[in-house]
């Protein structure tokens, strides 16, 4: 029995289509992390969902006169279809208004409440008296108190990253018609983190060695800079009910919420596979790891809120007192991916989506280019150039190239693993890097960091394509059919150990090279969506069957005789006229 890894993923808001900037954010480092996992043996429980509240959601439904939940379900739907394309392999992929969340979500807000850490307090909010309304955060714009950026959301400024009480924006204006907003009274529930700022800090200052350096200390700096309680509820009709007598006409903040999604899932998960209390081992067991995947502008809710709320609650649907719930254990949130020059943003319409690039190019393919580009460390760029050369002269070059090579001509004259002759120096010497191989990259895996991972495996495709260069199997096919037959075993080997070595990354390919080299059982389990009818409702949700990859991260022997498939290639060489394609497509050609 392995590690217990909880891979917790943000929840994107379904207002708009996924794009790069998510998948280079959160998404594919979170597939690349649970994958390899899995190949390890360690039990992974993958989560998240559509995020279906908040005001992204009720700006685009009144944009398309539509409701929110039109808006809501139909991108959870087009979010379930990407995501098995680009093969996110999600345990559970929900979203925030299933029966089985609005009841986590309201157990957890009363345990809060009951625990002393929601107070309820009068609050000033926008109102306006054009519109007749209160004006929740999001649909006030103004000058960040902060820094001073002219164009601050009410909830949080997107140039300085701190969260904000919209009535401490300067020179407020209504985002939906631009009037000037009013103040009015309104009383609302608040999550008291000032009682949480000792306890939250503590838990920052502890153990936190792994953690990125720019993640610790933003949120560092953020607690000492004094934490104020923050209004948990919101006077809008689309969210999760408030379950205290009196206050029908509100509703949960999306984040106080959306964040305990993550047990929530991990609850719907459990009873879905038939073992409704399976969720505590990684919940409770305090050596589960629990990561989570995120873009920059998420971070305090995980790294302060998530765990306040936490510490509050402590222990739910669990009556050892013993027992107390798992705060992150990681939080390996990535830079920003630039598109040409400027940040990725759906609500600016600067982006490229999922469907879209998936509609032209492989999933692995695309999956390549954003892991070698990943914003680990530091803001990074998607160029059309750049993904071209990649494609071309690494995965295509150096990997497919290596792979359809050896496969077709072994095919050709041996149609199976061929039977070694003695082994030289020369072939032990690739053999010997293999096992070394899994070492470095496996570290970097666990370690988190995809970028180098990925170049260290595509190192050992280099070296074995250099090993061809040397042996030729092709010319001594001509004069020594042994010969040439053992060549090709050893880059066989090679072969096999990097299906392996780059599954997290190339789940696809690899698993098509799995089949040739003769295996019968699938690398990995199988994704699907699921149509889930639970508590009167029906709702889809996108699986994963984790029975296979277990134990599979080691260098295993292909045995001589093994019958091959026949091979197709793996990747496909792009044409240098896709530059200008896609660039005329954004419009900045
Ligand atoms: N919906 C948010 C976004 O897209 C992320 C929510 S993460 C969660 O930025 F943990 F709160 F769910
Ligand atoms: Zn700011």
């Amino acid at each position: 029995m392995g590690k217990k890894v909880l891979v917790a993923i943000a929840w994107p808001y379904a207002n708009g289509d996924l794009h790069i900037g998510h998948l280079a954010g959160a998404y594919l480092p979170a597939d690349i992390y649970a994958r390899y996992n899995r190949l390890v043996g360690n039990d992974v429980l993958m989560v998240s969902g559509s995020d279906s509240h908040g005001t992204p959601i009720t700006v685009r439904a009144d944009k398309e006169d539509l409701t929110p939940r039109e808006v809501f379900e139909r991108y959870h739907n087009r979010f379930l279809e990407t995501q098995e394309q680009i093969g996110i392999s999600y345990d559970l992929f929900t979203h925030t208004d299933t029966p089985n969340h609005h009841r986590v979500a309201q157990d957890l807000f009363l345990q809060l409440l009951e625990h002393g850490y929601i107070y309820k307090e009068t609050q000033k909010q926008f109102y306006s008296e054009t519109l007749q309304r209160y004006l929740p955060d999001r649909y006030v714009e103004g000058t960040c108190p902060d820094c001073g950026y002219l164009e601050a959301r009410g909830d949080q400024c997107d140039n300085c990253g701190h969260l904000l009480d919209a009535l401490d924006l300067i020179d407020p204006r209504c985002k939906i018609d631009g009037s000037i907003p009013v103040v009015r009274e309104t009383e609302h529930f608040f999550l008291d983190l000032e009682k949480l700022q000792a306890v939250i800090l503590a838990y920052l200052e502890e153990g936190k060695e792994d953690w990125r350096p720019n993640v610790l200390k933003f949120s560092i700096n953020y607690v000492k800079g004094g934490l104020k309680g923050r209004p948990i509820t919101r006077d809008i009709t689309w969210g999760i009910p408030v379950p205290v007598p009196g206050y029908e006409s509100k509703r949960l903040y999306v984040w106080f919420e959306a964040v305990m999604g993550y047990l929530s899932a991990s609850i719907e998960w459990a009873k879905l596979s038939g073992d409704p209390d399976a969720w505590k081992q990684w919940w409770y067991d305090p050596e589960a790891l629990t990561v989570y995947f995120i873009g920059k502008d998420n971070i305090p809710f995980h790294t302060i809120i998530w765990p306040a709320e936490l510490k509050g609650i402590d222990r739910i649907y669990e009556d050892d007192p013993d027992k107390h719930l798992n705060l992150p254990y990681d939080v390996p949130s990535n830079e920003f991916m630039n598109l040409a020059g400027a940040q990725f943003s759906k609500s600016r319409g600067h982006m490229i989506t999922l469907p879209d690039v998936l509609s032209r190019y492989d999933a692995d393919a695309i999956r390549y280019y954003i892991t070698v580009v990943m914003p680990e460390t530091s803001d990074s760029d998607f160029l059309w150039d750049d993904f071209l050369q990649r494609n071309n002269g690494e995965l295509v070059g150096v990997w497919g190239n290596l792979s359809h090579r050896v496969l077709s001509f072994t095919y050709k004259y041996f149609e199976a693993v061929p039977e070694p002759g003695p082994l030289a120096a020369v072939d032990q010497e690739l053999l010997d890097k293999v096992p070394a191989a899994f070492e470095s990259v496996g570290q970097r895996l666990a370690a988190r960091q995809f970028r180098t991972a990925l170049l260290e495996a595509l190192n050992l495709a280099r070296e074995a394509n250099r090993y061809l260069e040397v042996k030729s199997p092709w010319v001594q096919l001509k004069q020594d059919k042994e010969a040439a037959g053992t060549s090709l075993y050893v880059a066989l080997q090679a072969i096999n150990a990097l299906k392996v070595l780059l599954a997290p990354f190339l789940p696809f390919s690899s698993e098509r090279l799995h089949q040739v080299l003769g295996y019968e059982t699938p690398l990995f389990g199988e994704q699907y969506i699921e149509k889930v009818e639970a508590d009167g409702e029906t709702h889809h949700v996108l699986r994963y069957a984790s029975e296979s990859a277990a134990g599979k991260w080691a260098f295993e022997q292909l045995p001589a005789g093994r019958p091959l498939q026949k091979p197709q290639p793996i990747f496909k060489k792009l044409d240098e006229s896709i530059v200008e394609e896609e660039l005329a497509r954004m419009g900045a050609a």
